[in-house]
This record gives structure tokens, C-alpha cells and sequence, in this order.
């Protein structure tokens, strides 16, 4: 499998710019610094210089234009912190840049294996001074705070002074892009400074946010090759330390620069700066051995997340890109999740959306179960200010997770399309339980999951309502962002129902264990509020329409009229930066998968004449305007035997973001997508479904493919699925023994029989 990813000799504008700084950018879940150039770029440039920690934040106003009751009006964003990756070099005085002299070679590598990012070239200066230049980084995955850069310079005909000055800056301020809703409109600098310190030829600047009182420090400290002249200076306006340094470099000859960044902040630490001084003095000198730990710490990590493909080296490469992004973005300490664009950049502010719990948990469940566990312990950290919540929307029970919050508050600015996407808690219950189903993990079941689903259901139960003898849910948005505020969304009923039916099956499954006495007592539980979550479940309202034998999206969506999207000019798109809302919403015109996606995830709602007319029928009228959409059309077309639809709709999915396919990538990567693309793959081409009877598989080759084969984890059991020209292969790779459930037949695989093959069956 191919896991170097390289550009080559490419333009030097601003888009192709910002594109790098995200495809390049380097993470661990903790810590991610987008990929800028060390040496900065011509101010007439606005990339993107950020810096940024999971989960750490400040809270800045977000006034509403009308104050209607409770709307909020604070919101979290994502800070970029300290800048530690700017580093200048000059030769006898003629500053390096991209920008100037000649630059040949010039080579950016993502080594998916080493955990590196590296750009190397060569630079023939106006005087005429030839230097090869590498520049490589690291987040570093076994230490979760640190960051490195190894700037190595060789001289070719070079024979004077090199100065390196290397900066450590506490003054920065955050991206803004006021024509675009998916960004912040204004930059702001949202950290004060509080502390420098010099001490053992380490600077430590310490920093506080404006509001959410949060405090970081970073620790940073060089080590060159060479011997020369050094002196740190500090700048009190730029809360910044500049380590200078200067040496001779002839021909031929070489100066390694290492540079070592801590970071810590007051969410995971009790003293921020003496855990920095302790981490960068267990590391300082020490990059060859981080390099081996990145390198051992990846390859377990790709011996569970195998996946590969025969012959297609693209596909290959694409997989491995966006498995690896995901790992990138993962909060693993249950004190963050994984934002939206990762910790690749500030589209949408660092938020958290559903996109963790509906596209990426399934790719951690299958390849790590301790990392999505990591993610479902978050979201349970913020369970009282989901109750919060709800209470502020007018709820009298229950819990109502925010749709997009850093910390556990609403951060929607906008209603309609945000606080009224209320089937983000049952999203949350859905990853729940499906992390319980393919784990079995009955500690987190009784520990946070049964707490979890028992108050998303009061929730149901308080926002919907009887009419006619059948539960209702009214006035909310469910995932297709271009059709707001309506009754019934059949996608929100669906993932209600769900949620209701397994807060009854969750307590039944716990009953007999003392442990759920006290959360019964805790959450003032009666086996009447258990009926009632069951007569809800039973009773949900899921929309069908007779006249054309499909599920309409919400009650009133037929009644629109269909927006002609095939005389929509091409610039006009995504919609969303072009029409008013109002306009998009009085139409039947969706942004993304809704009713179609309640077929992959609610199995079994529909007989598969409904599901298939109801593709049909949202397919024309999907523009796929955001990331979240295609990889699910593609899931629901394998499993409705469209081969052709599901490989096509798998080609936008898989390589967005590599080729910028939203023209956004330069504003953070699009991690549902990711997840999404992996899903294509195993719950599309493979069939993989986990249910309450089991682990299914139905796989099938794509016709462009001469091979797939991947690895996954279900209740202890490791297995490799093997599908080629002739027929499928599942083996057992571990001792735990498991029954998976294929078309017309399960078969049982132990340590005697550990490996399953079938051939095609003719038609
Ligand atoms: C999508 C949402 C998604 C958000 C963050 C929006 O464009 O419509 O479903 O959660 O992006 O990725």
C-alpha cells in the first residue's frame, strides 16, 4: 500500500498555497500546525499560519441581530496558538524565500509511514548562492505535546555566513474570510500574554485566553550542528523570542537545525509550564528516537487499518491519505473529539459536529476500538451541558446535544440550520450503541452509553408529540441543510425511533447488574418512563407517500416545487453561497443525504422497493453540496445492487480533498468524508453491517478493481476480508472465534476453522 503522498515543481499562488498548508499540515489529535512555509510567504498573501491544541478554546460574542428568547449569543472558536514553526535562514545577508532567486526541485512528501512531512528544494539565490534545503516535521503520536522541525542546509558553491533565525511567537491572531459562512468573518487575536521565560536555553511563553480562562504555554529549544554564535533575544510587543545563530557553511558541507516545540494547556494540565519544562527536557536532542517511536507507533496503527487494493495505486494512496487524516484529527485523552476540518485549519471554527459520530467513529471502532471509546467518553463529558441545553430551548427533560460546540456549548449562530438539527443527540445515541454492538463493551454500557440514551430519549419524548395515535416530531432540521424548520424530517423520526427503542433494550440488557440500580436511583428511572420511551418508539410517525411509494423527506418537501438543477449554472455552486435561504428552503433541492442516509443506517425500515424508488427519487434533486453526501449515496447504491452508481458516487468521495474536489481543502481537510470514503469500502463494496444478530457481510468486487482486502476488529475478534475475481475469502487472524452473517447462509470461524472462502455465484 502506498503511503507517501508528494507534489512536485508546483505554483507558488495563494490557493495552491493554502491547499498545501492543509494536504501538508502535521497532527497527532492533540496538536496540529498546518503546513506554512517556515520562512513565511509575501504579506500580500492570506494563507492560513495556524497553529492549533483539540479542544482548547475562547468564547467570543455572536450577537443576534434580533435577541429572541435564548438564542445564544457566545460562541467557543478554535485559537491558534503560539507560532513555533517560523524559522528564516540568510546567507551573507540574502534571505531565503520561494519567492526570490531560483528555486529548483522543490518537493513537499507526506511519509504516512514515518509520520513526517518534508519539503525539500533547491535554492540559487539573485546573488548566485546555491544551497539544498529540507525542512522536515513531526507531531509527534507518542508524545502528544511535541512538535519538531529538522532544517537541514547544504551548501553547493555557498561559502560565507548562514544566519538562522528562529522565532517562538506568543502574538497571533486567527484566519478570517469575511465572504465565506464556513469561516470566521473577522481574525482576532485571542491570546494575552503572561509569562516569558529563559532558562536553560529554553524560551517558554506563557498565554492566557480573553475569556474562557484557559491558559497555554509553549516551550521551545534548538540544537545546531555546527558550531557558531547564539544569542535570544525578546521582543515584549511580539511576546516573541527570536534565537539567532550564526555559523560559517562552505561548500559541501551541512548544518542540521533541530527545533523542539511543547505545548500544554491548563485542560489536561494542572501547571501548564512545569509540565512543558519537563516534556521538551525528556526530549530536547533526542529526534532520532522520536522519528523510531512515530515510525513503531504508525505501524501498529496501519497493521489494524490495513487496507489495500490490487493494482490501483491511486485508490491505494487515497485510502491511506484519509485513514491517516483521521488519525491526524482523533482526540484520544475524552477531553476533545475530532473537528470538522481536523486540526487542519479553521473552516468552521475547530467545531464538532455529528460528522464524529455517524462518518468517523465507524472507521475507529472497526480499526481501534480504544481510540472511538476516547471520542464516546467526550461526548459524555459534555452530557450536563447537553442537559443545559436543552433546558435553554424549553425543554422539561432530557438532553439536547449542541450542533456544533467545542466544549459542550451551542456554537450555531444560526438556528435554523443549526439548534433545530436535533438529530445530532440522536446521532450521539446511535455511536453509542453501535460502538456497544461491535465491542461488546457492557463497562461503557452501564459507565456513560445507558446514561447517554436514556436522557437523549426523555429528550424525544418532550419534543415530540401524540396526534392521532402516532408520535410526532415537529418543527426541526434534520440533516439536508437546504430544507429548514419542518415537520417529521423522516430522517430525525427514524434516528428518534432508534434511539427510544434502544433506551428500553440498553436498560433490559443491564437490569441484572447492581451497577444500574444506582443509575436508575441517579437518573430517578421508572419502568413507566421506559414504557412510554417504548410506545414513542412504536408509534413514530415515519413519512410515506402511497402516490409515488416513497418516503417523503419531511411532511410539507412534496409540496415544493423541484429546482431545476440541471439549468443551474455550473458557478452557482454549492447553492448555499449563492441563493437566499428562504429560496433554497421552498424548494425540493437537498444539500446532502438525508432520507437516503436513514436507509444505511436504520436497516430494515423500508422494503428495499421503497428504498429504491426513494433513491431514485432524491437522487436528481441532491446536489451534494456538502462532503457528507456522496459516500453515502454510493453505501445505499451497493446495497441496492446499482454497482455502477455506488463506484461513481465512491470517485467524488475518495479523493475531495486531495484534489480539492469542494475548492475548500485549503481551509481544513473534510474528515466526514474521510470516514465516509472508508465506509464506501467496507459497508458499500463489502456489505459490512453490525446489528443486533451480528456481524454481516455481503461483499462484491467493483468492476474497475482486481482486488480489495482489509482488516477489522469485531468483539475481540481480529479479521482480514479478502475479496478477488473469483470469490471472497474471511479469515480469522486472532484466537476469539465469531459468527458472521452472510447472504442466505452464517458460518462460524474458531482456531480449527479460521479462514472461509466462497466463490461468485453465477447472475
Ligand atoms: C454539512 C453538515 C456538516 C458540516 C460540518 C455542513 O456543510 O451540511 O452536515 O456537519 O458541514 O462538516
Amino acid at each position: 500500500m502506498n503511503k507517501v503522498y508528494s507534489v512536485e515543481d508546483f505554483p507558488l499562488d495563494e490557493k495552491t498555497m493554502m491547499l498545501h498548508e492543509t494536504l501538508f499540515h502535521n497532527a497527532n489529535g492533540y496538536i496540529g500546525v498546518r503546513g506554512t512555509l517556515e520562512e513565511g510567504v509575501p504579506q500580500e498573501y492570506n494563507t492560513m499560519r495556524g497553529t492549533y491544541v483539540n479542544g482548547f478554546y475562547d468564547v467570543i460574542p455572536m450577537k443576534q441581530a434580533e435577541s429572541l428568547c435564548n438564542l445564544v449569543e457566545e460562541k467557543e472558536t478554535m485559537v491558534n496558538v503560539a507560532d513555533v514553526q517560523t524559522m528564516h535562514l540568510s546567507f551573507d545577508g540574502e534571505t531565503f524565500s520561494l519567492f526570490s532567486g531560483e528555486i529548483t526541485n522543490l518537493i513537499r512528501t507526506l511519509d504516512m509511514e514515518a509520520g513526517t512531512t518534508t519539503r525539500s528544494m533547491q535554492w540559487s539565490s539573485p546573488h548566485g548562492h546555491e544551497v539544498q534545503i529540507q525542512f522536515c516535521r513531526m507531531a509527534s503520536f507518542t508524545h502528544k505535546s511535541v512538535f519538531t522541525i529538522a532544517c537541514k542546509v547544504t551548501s553547493l558553491n555557498f561559502d560565507g555566513e548562514l544566519t538562522v533565525s528562529s522565532k517562538h511567537s506568543g502574538i497571533v491572531a486567527n484566519y478570517a474570510n469575511p465572504s465565506d459562512p464556513r469561516l470566521a468573518a473577522e481574525g482576532r487575536a485571542y491570546l494575552r500574554p503572561q509569562a516569558n521565560i529563559l532558562e536553560n536555553g529554553v524560551s517558554y511563553l506563557v498565554t492566557h485566553t480573553t475569556k474562557s480562562n484557559l491558559e497555554l504555554c509553549t516551550a521551545v529549544a534548538h540544537r545546531f550542528s555546527k558550531p557558531g554564535s547564539s544569542l535570544v533575544t525578546y521582543s515584549a510587543d511580539a511576546h516573541c523570542y527570536d534565537t539567532n545563530y550564526t555559523c560559517r557553511l562552505h561548500p559541501g558541507e551541512t548544518l542540521l537545525v533541530e527545533k523542539y516545540a511543547v505545548i500544554q494547556d491548563s485542560i489536561r494540565s494542572d501547571n501548564c509550564l512545569q509540565d512543558a519544562q519537563k516534556e521538551i527536557e525528556s526530549v530536547y536532542g533526542k529526534l532520532d528516537a522520536l522519528y523510531q517511536q512515530q515510525r513503531e507507533y504508525l505501524s501498529e496503527f496501519w497493521k489494524c487499518a490495513n487496507m489495500e487494493i490490487d493494482e490501483d495505486d491511486e485508490s491505494n494512496l487515497a485510502i491511506a491519505f484519509n485513514m491517516y487524516q483521521l488519525l491526524q484529527s482523533c482526540g484520544s485523552d475524552g477531553k476533545c473529539g475530532i473537528a470538522a476540518k481536523g486540526l487542519s485549519g479553521e473552516g468552521y471554527e475547530g467545531h464538532y459536529f455529528w460528522d464524529t459520530d455517524i462518518y468517523i467513529l465507524p472507521f475507529f471502532v472497526l480499526t481501534n476500538p480504544a481510540l472511538a471509546r476516547g471520542l464516546l467518553n467526550f461526548r459524555y463529558s459534555t452530557l450536563d451541558a447537553a442537559r443545559e441545553n436543552a433546558k435553554l430551548v424549553g425543554h422539561q427533560r432530557g438532553a439536547l446535544f449542541p450542533w456544533r460546540t467545542i466544549h459542550g456549548k451551542e456554537c450555531s449562530g444560526y438556528f435554523p440550520s443549526g439548534t433545530a438539527q436535533y438529530h445530532i443527540t440522536g446521532d450521539i445515541a446511535y455511536a453509542a450503541v453501535k460502538y456497544y454492538l461491535a465491542t461488546g463493551d457492557t463497562e461503557y454500557l452501564i459507565k456513560e452509553g445507558a446514561e447517554i440514551l436514556i436522557e437523549t430519549a426523555r429528550l424525544w419524548c418532550d419534543v415530540g408529540n401524540w396526534n392521532d395515535g402516532k408520535f410526532m416530531i415537529n418543527d426541526v432540521t434534520g440533516p439536508d441543510e437546504y430544507t429548514c424548520i419542518v415537520n417529521n424530517n423522516y430522517y430525525t423520526n427514524a434516528c428518534a425511533k432508534y434511539n427510544l427503542n434502544w433506551a428500553v433494550k440498553a436498560a433490559n440488557i443491564l437490569r441484572k447488574m447492581d451497577a444500574f440500580q444506582a443509575l436508575a436511583d441517579k437518573l430517578a428511572l421508572r419502568d413507566a418512563e421506559l414504557d412510554e420511551f417504548q410506545r414513542a418508539a412504536d408509534a413514530m410517525y415515519l413519512p410515506y407517500n402511497e402516490k409515488l411509494g416513497i418516503n417523503p423527506q419531511d411532511d410539507s418537501f412534496l409540496q415544493k416545487p423541484i429546482w431545476d438543477l440541471k439549468n443551474t449554472p455550473k458557478e452557482n455552486f454549492p447553492l448555499l453561497l449563492h441563493y437566499h435561504p428562504l429560496v433554497l428552503y421552498r424548494h425540493q433541492v437537498c444539500k446532502q443525504a438525508d432520507t437516503v442516509l436513514a436507509y444505511y443506517l436504520f436497516d430494515g425500515l423500508e422494503d428495499r422497493e421503497t428504498v429504491a424508488r426513494s433513491f431514485a427519487y432524491y437522487e436528481p434533486i441532491t446536489t451534494h453540496d456538502s462532503s457528507l453526501s456522496t459516500c453515502i449515496f454510493s453505501i445505499v447504491a451497493s446495497s441496492l445492487g446499482e454497482k455502477e452508481k455506488a463506484w461513481n458516487y465512491f470517485g467524488s468521495s475518495i479523493t475531495l480533498d486531495l484534489q480539492n474536489k469542494h475548492g475548500n481543502t485549503g481551509d481544513g481537510i473534510h474528515t466526514a468524508n474521510m470516514g465516509g470514503s472508508y465506509m464506501v469500502i467496507v459497508n458499500g463494496f463489502a456489505g459490512v453491517r453490525i446489528q443486533e444478530d451480528g456481524l454481516h457481510m455481503a461483499p462484491y468486487l467493483p468492476a474497475a478493481w482486481s482486488g480489495y482486502r482489509f482488516q477489522m476488529q469485531y468483539r475481540g475478534s481480529s479479521l482480514e476480508l479478502s475479496v478477488h475475481k473469483t470469490g471472497y475469502c474471511i479469515s480469522l487472524l486472532n484466537d476469539v472465534p465469531v459468527t458472521i452473517l452472510l447472504p442466505g447462509t452464517s458460518i462460524v470461524l474458531d482456531r480449527k476453522a479460521s479462514e472461509y472462502v466462497q466463490a461468485w455465484q453465477e447472475g
